[in-house]
């Protein structure tokens, strides 16, 4: 195994829409699709359908959507076998809307994900000490978070922490424990408490990481392109420009992309270009895991 992510799995219901409905409003959205989603699984299939070998461990809850949930990962080839059911729960939903400008809302209903703990990470240690990555995000317990970052730090694998979505309470000096921590603007300002809006301003609530003992900060900026801090040093990468459709698990598409890179050749800013190459090209298509590319289709984009 090269990957682990302990993480969610949702299930996507994606509405494309311009206008919200008021309260005691029937409003009719022209388009629908369904997907898989979650933040855990996006990166995990990312990182599967450019060719890593990648584990996960997660939750499905006791109803129609678990199995197909567990299908999903499977034909992509992510190891599955420590997705297992919380009896009793839903699975966890996403109702996002996706306007014509491409930009999107996203509702998480945590369900199962809200039951991960630390004895699902103890069920699946054996395998888990074989990989050379854990990935983790915020769609999960915190408590269950630490337990994994305490669990990687015993046995000497890397963690990237993708802050996602952005919970006030995290524990900062948990956070730069990690080798990496990569979080959007939004979530840099919410946790730092510090404004992100201009450039310079990122740069700033970054410091402050790096100061409290960070080792690598990974920003990513939308449009803007991502910014990587070490030490004193800043390295920019810019953004792949292209016509976005639906942004929604663009984010996720980033650091799947950047973990598998990482993993095969430890070139942090190769790896992020390459991550920034293909969360754009998962921007021109709709959906969060179907839009992912795999290996030869973004070999594709790269050349066209
Ligand atoms: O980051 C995008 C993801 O956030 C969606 O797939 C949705 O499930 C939510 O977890
Ligand atoms: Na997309």
């Amino acid at each position: 195994m090269d990957i682990a992510v302990i993480g969610s799995n949702m299930v996507d219901l994606i509405t494309y829409t311009n206008t919200m409905p008021k309260a005691g409003e029937t409003l009719e959205a022209p388009d629908f699709a369904l997907g898989c989603g979650g933040k855990g699984a996006n990166q995990a299939v990312a990182a599967a359908k450019l060719g890593a070998k990648v584990m996960m461990v997660s939750k499905v809850g006791e109803d129609i959507f678990a199995e197909n949930t567990v299908k999903n990962l499977q034909q992509y080839g992510v190891d599955a076998r420590h997705v297992t059911v919380a009896p009793g729960t839903s699975s966890g939903v996403a109702p996002i809307f996706v306007d014509d400008q491409s930009q999107n809302r996203i509702l998480i209903i945590k369900g199962a994900n809200a039951k991960l703990s630390a004895a699902d990470i103890d069920a699946a240690a054996e395998q888990l000490k074989a990989c050379s990555l854990i990935v983790l995000q915020l769609e999960i317990p915190l408590p269950t978070v630490y337990y994994a970052i305490d669990f990687a730090r015993q046995h000497g694998i890397k963690v990237i922490l993708n802050p996602a979505p952005a919970v006030a309470g995290l524990d900062i000096d948990y956070a730069c424990q990690c080798e990496f921590f990569m979080p959007n603007e939004t979530e840099l300002e919410i946790l730092t408490g510090l404004p992100t809006s201009t450039d310079e301003e990122v740069l700033r609530a970054g410091q402050m990481l790096l100061g409290r003992g960070l080792k690598n900060l990974i920003i990513t900026l939308g449009n803007r392109g991502s910014v990587w801090m070490q030490g004193d040093t800043v390295h920019r990468i810019d953004p792949t420009v292209v016509q976005a459709v639906d942004t929604s698990g663009a984010g996720d598409a980033f650091i799947g992309c950047f973990a598998h890179y990482w993993v095969q050749h430890g070139d942090i800013a190769k790896a992020m270009q390459s991550a920034s190459a293909y969360a754009a090209c998962s921007v021109t298509q709709r959906g969060t895991q179907r839009s992912y590319p795999d290996a030869e289709t973004f070999q594709r984009f790269l050349t066209a």
